[in-house]
């Protein structure tokens, strides 16, 4: 075994939702690991804008405007990283690397050159911390014929797999991924069920002028409109089998708008798109062929108490709870599962897991600049 006694890394994840950069500090020791500190950095609405500009399909921007923004990206990112290592007082010499994800702007895994490409420049950022910096952990996975997504699942398999219970590690972030953890030696199976909360942003945005349905009160006081919602999950992506990944390419305003030609009160909307992160992530879990054992959410999702609600309805004798539940607050596991990922790189161990994404075997992931 290889001895990591002490080792500090440090994980960078900002998701689909758009709404920052999180950072964790984590110290792994003997296969254990302990988060030692976090720091978050929301997004300016310029950035946010130009985010989600880059991600817009029908409005292709110039290299000459994506390559600078890598520039301006990993500048935000070290200053991140500086106010983290001032919070836990410790010195960036004490950090083995940092596994920074960087923003993904197109995610396309399938077909004969299939691609991720996260905005980031990991040379620029090593030379500015003073750390090495392990990014574009996806495009391995994906050369293998992977899915190279979702990731967090093997961090999940590390942290909580249980001899008590079969469990299911929700996280629900712009898009909402399950990670299944069976009691019975079977493997970790996981899989993106599709939108997390990145639609209600958008209606939340949209007709409330809020950043999001802060605990799902909106949703709560609304009607979901079953005609709607039953065009909604028409998608193909519910009825395509694992592995499969998604993206903002796929579920995106655009889409919503289409299927309803803003007809719909917004309240009720709001309801609806509420009750289809529900029921498709139910869905996935029902489809694992489990029929019990604990639901733990994780992500900015673990918030909204209505949507929890909701899942717990559609989940039968599945039991919802936080990961808070396993010790671990859940707005840090994403990037947590990245200062591991960056420890698995180091250490030359792999980071993908053939049963999630489909890839032929299992690989090192991530490329690694040093300062
Ligand atoms: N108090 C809350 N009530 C409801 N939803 C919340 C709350 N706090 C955060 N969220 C949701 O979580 C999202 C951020 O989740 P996050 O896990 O950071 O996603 P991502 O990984 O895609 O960035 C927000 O955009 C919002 O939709
Ligand atoms: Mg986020």
């Amino acid at each position: 075994m290889i001895k990591t006694a002490g080792e500090r890394f440090i994980g960078i994840m900002s998701g689909t939702s758009h709404d920052g950069l999180d950072a964790a500090l984590v110290e792994i020791d003997n296969q254990k690991l302990s988060l030692i500190g976090t720091e978050c950095l929301n997004f300016s609405d310029q950035l946010r804008q130009q985010l989600l500009g880059f991600n817009d399909l029908n409005n292709s921007r110039s290299l000459d405007q994506v390559l600078p923004a890598g520039r301006a990206f990993s500048a935000l990112v070290n200053q991140l990283i500086e106010t983290l290592l001032e919070s836990c007082n410790i010195k960036s010499s004490e950090i083995t690397a940092v596994g920074c994800h960087g923003h993904t702007l197109r995610h396309s895994p399938t077909g004969n050159f299939g691609y991720s490409y996260q905005l980031v420049d990991g040379a620029a950022l090593a030379i500015e911390c003073g750390i090495p910096v392990v990014c574009d952990f996806r495009s391995g996975d994906i050369a293998l014929g992977g899915t190279g997504a979702p990731l967090a699942p093997a961090f999940h398999q590390f942290m909580f797999s249980s001899d008590q219970e079969h469990r299911v590690i929700a996280n629900i972030g712009g898009i909402a991924n399950i990670t299944l953890l069976p009691l019975d030696g079977q493997p970790t199976a996981g899989l993106d069920t599709g939108p997390g909360n990145l639609l209600m942003d958008y209606c939340t945005e949209r007709y409330f002028d809020q950043r999001y349905d802060d605990r799902g009160n909106i949703a709560r006081s609304g009607t979901i409109e079953p005609t709607l919602l039953k065009k909604l999950l028409d998608h193909d992506y519910f009825k395509q089998p694992a592995p499969k990944s998604t993206g903002r390419e796929i579920f995106n305003s655009d889409w919503l708008v289409s299927l309803t030609n803003d007809q719909i009160e917004p309240h009720s909307l709001l309801a609806t798109v509420t009750e289809l992160t529900a029921v498709t992530l139910a869905d996935e879990i029902i489809k694992t062929g489990y029929s019990q054992g604990s639901v733990m959410v994780c992500g900015g999702g673990s918030h909204n108490d209505y949507l929890l609600e909701r899942i717990q309805h559609h989940c039968n004798d599945w039991k919802i709870t936080t990961t808070l539940t396993a010790g671990f607050d859940p707005d840090w596991i994403e990037a947590a599962a990245f200062g591991w990922l960056a420890h698995q790189r180091w250490h030359r161990l792999p980071g993908n897991l053939t049963s999630v994404t489909g890839a032929r075997r299992e690989t090192i992931l991530g490329a690694v600049y040093l300062p």
